[in-house]
């Protein structure tokens, strides 16, 4: 089991790629904390690990309230011990808006969620992670960090923000053997895409135009990217933004 023996905290594992990634996460060995602001979700995931044999504790947290990052964390180390893995996944997609109509209380929401979320995750995880001797943080980017999506300039500026951070957290860490990547996916298959097409089914020409593939990716296929970067197998990899997007950005 590739993460045997390692603590993995989760943000936003309620649902989507989230609750994906902590499932395999303990299939492969990891004790999880399924944080999500959806307490009644977080609980589902964990009591789902728990079903199958694994180790979870589930953790009620808004990732963009400093309080909630500092106790989820704190919570984690507690119940599961030092933590190995932190996966930064928790986000919204927001109001889709042209910039003149954006409120800017909607570009807050996003940003404190999407990219401030990500900070205050890595700055309380990193001082047990370091004192543990090291691990690895995954953020949760975006294609749309790279590529122009007309309505979402808070939720692009966030991700290329988290691009950015993750850079920076990479450089500044290195040196306690501790590396910092982030997943760009393209459009995938959970809540939040259901949400976005209001419910409807994917129309199979919007697809084609954003996947090569000519399909939507399924959250499991972004969990396994995060197992490799959880895993010593990307032992030689930080600071990097790891694009699966079924070939979005090639066309
Ligand atoms: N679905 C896509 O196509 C897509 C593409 C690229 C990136 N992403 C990113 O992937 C991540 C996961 O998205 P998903 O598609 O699985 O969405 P989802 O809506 O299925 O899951 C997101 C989870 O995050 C939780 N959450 C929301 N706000 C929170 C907060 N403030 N604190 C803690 N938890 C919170 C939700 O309750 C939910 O359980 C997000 O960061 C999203 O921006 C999604």
């Amino acid at each position: 089991m590739k993460l045997d023996g390692k603590n993995a905290l989760i943000t936003g594992a309620g649902s989507g790629m989230g609750r994906a990634t902590a499932l395999l996460f303990a299939r492969e060995g990891a004790k999880v904390a399924a944080i999500d602001i959806d307490e009644k979700a977080a609980t589902e995931t964990a009591s789902q690990i728990e079903r199958n044999g694994g180790k979870a504790v589930a953790i009620r947290a808004d990732v963009s309230v400093e309080a909630d990052a500092k106790q989820m964390v704190e919570t984690a180390v507690q119940r599961l011990g030092a933590p190995g893995v932190l996966f930064n996944n928790a986000g919204i997609e927001g109001e889709s808006a042209f910039i003149a109509k954006m409120t800017a209380d909607a570009f807050d929401r996003v940003i404190a969620i999407n990219l401030r979320g990500v900070f205050l995750g890595m700055k309380y995880v990193l001082p047990p992670m370091v004192d543990a001797g090291g691990g690895s943080i995954i953020n949760q980017a975006s294609i749309a960090g790279m590529v122009a999506v007309r309505g979402g300039a808070a939720y692009s500026a966030a991700k290329a923000g988290v691009i950015a951070m993750t850079r920076v957290a990479a450089f500044e860490y290195a040196r306690y053997n501790v590396r910092v990547n982030c997943i760009c996916p393209g459009g995938i298959e959970t809540e939040m895409a259901k949400r976005i097409r209001r419910g409807a089914e994917p129309d199979p020409k919007a697809v084609r135009r954003i996947s090569v593939l000519g399909r939507m990716g399924e959250p499991e296929e972004i969990a396994n990217m995060a197992l490799f970067l959880a895993s010593s197998d990307s032992s030689f990899a930080t600071g990097a933004p790891f694009v699966v997007d079924g070939g979005w950005t090639i066309s």
